[in-house]
């Protein structure tokens, strides 16, 4: 087998990799160090002199963290013991035996951009845990939760779809069945937009209502695999009960309207019977700004449950019942935060892929899952999806993803050139989007 190309990195000056590098990955940490900084009053209330020493040291951390990056020093191991430390040591110990004699160690700009960025969210974690008591204070729970907020119109839009829904669900024919999953998933896709970490973490909520907007985002779909999806899940519906357990795990992405999207279309596939058992994974730590942890997981819920709008409580309160009938599931794994691509999860994270081969479909939510299937390689647009996952199939999969990153794989001739004549910003703006399946071989 031809070798894998080379993974994106910070060293091509001028791409989407250097400039996030250079310029949003700097601003993302002085906003974690302002948060931090406007939070002082709260952590001596709640901790006296103690609290605001270690905003103190979290903030000289976090600036020494910046400073690294900006002058592009080696990358150093991370040094307080935590679950993932050893496994993130070993990696870099591996990212070194790939530089050339001679050329030092790792630096930030010139290390696979994956790895570092994924390095960069690490140690603000690391920052976080090496300044107790406030060793549990998330640095992005105050944007997601705005997001959530400032997208109160879409939400109860799509509640009340759903309710409405929800109450015809058993009596759908086949067609209107496949057409209402097209729609849930065309909004678990735009959803995607709404992440924190493309806007340097400032406001990215969902305003419009997406529902009247499906059909004209509908160009905007670069890989549209429905009906590859539709035929799978139909197929077990119409098995009638064989097998009894048809389960669809999600490898979630952004909190806040997202999350919303992801848990709409999730309430679905068990309304109408396409699955029995929905699986949730999300982030052990705080991640890429706006992901999503357990605490947003059930904070989104008890704010669904206790909101004044009918639909949205009603939502919130069978979302509930799902979770304490065991019909959902919420699991986090450190895996999901290291920066490995998914080919390596067998050898990483056994139990993990133990766990997700019991699924019947994956679904693979945004742009980071996106770049860890493929390893954030330079692979050829029209190179096949299967061969860029590198051999990573635990079970038929599907990424949901618009695109905010230079990797892209599945594409029809000559489709990446019309799009780059149409709008060279295409990879990176977050206006395109795929639904990309790949079934067992
Ligand atoms: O900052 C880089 C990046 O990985 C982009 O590719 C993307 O904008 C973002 O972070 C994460 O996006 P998502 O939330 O869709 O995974
Ligand atoms: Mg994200």
């Amino acid at each position: 087998m031809a070798e894998p190309p080379a993974p994106l990195s910070g060293q091509d000056v001028g791409s989407f990799a250097y400039l996030t590098i250079k310029d949003r990955i700097p601003q993302i940490l002085t906003k974690v160090i302002d948060t931090l900084h406007r939070h002082k009053n709260e952590f001596f209330e709640k901790h006296g002199e103690e609290g605001m020493e270690a905003e103190k040291k979290a903030i000289s951390l976090l600036s020494r963290l910046r400073n690294e990056l900006q002058t592009d020093k080696p990358i150093v191991p991370l040094v307080e013991k935590f679950a993932d430390t050893d496994v993130w040591n070993q990696y870099l110990d591996y990212q070194q035996s790939l530089v050339k004699e001679g050329d030092g160690r790792p630096s930030w700009f010139h290390s696979p951009w994956l790895f570092v960025e994924c390095y960069m969210y690490r140690r603000i974690h690391e920052a976080i845990i090496q300044s107790p008591p406030i060793d549990d204070f998330d640095v992005f729970k105050e944007s997601k939760d705005q997001n959530f907020f400032e997208s109160q119109q879409s939400i109860i839009a799509l509640c009340t779809h759903l309710q409405q829904l929800v109450r015809t669900a058993d009596d759908l024919e086949e067609n209107q069945l496949k057409n209402e999953l097209s729609k849930l998933l065309q909004i678990s896709l735009w959803g995607n937009r709404c992440d924190l970490s493309i806007s340097g973490g400032e406001s990215s909520s969902q305003k419009s209502d997406l529902l009247n907007s499906l059909e004209d985002l509908k160009p905007f779909i670069l890989v549209n695999d429905l009906d590859q999806l539709w035929s799978l899940l139909s197929k077990y519906k119409k098995a009638g009960g064989d097998p009894s357990v048809l389960r669809v795990d999600i490898v979630l992405d952004n909190s806040g309207f997202e999350l919303v999207t992801d848990l709409v279309l999730a309430d679905f596939l068990l309304s109408s019977k396409l699955a029995t058992e929905i699986h949730f994974h999300g982030k052990a730590i705080p991640w890429f700004v706006s992901d999503t942890t357990i605490h947003d997981f059930n904070w989104l819920i008890e704010q669904m449950k206790s909101s004044n709008h009918r639909w949205m409580s009603k939502c919130g309160a069978d979302w509930q019942k799902y979770i304490n009938t065991g019909r959902w599931a919420y699991h986090d794994h450190m895996f999901w935060t290291l920066p490995h691509a998914y080919c390596a999860m067998p050898q990483v994270a056994p139990d993990l892929h133990a766990e997700l081969q019991k699924a019947h479909l994956i679904l693979f939510k945004g742009d980071l899952n996106y770049r860890k299937l493929t390893g954030d390689r330079r692979w050829e647009f029209t190179v096949p999806f299967h061969q860029a996952l590198s051999g990573f199939h635990p079970a038929p999969l599907c990424s949901i993803r618009t695109l905010k990153a230079e990797v892209q794989v599945g594409l029809q001739p000559g489709q990446a050139e019309q799009l780059s004549a149409a709008e060279p910003r295409w990879l990176t703006s977050g206006q395109y989007g795929v639904l990309q399946f790949h079934a067992l071989l």
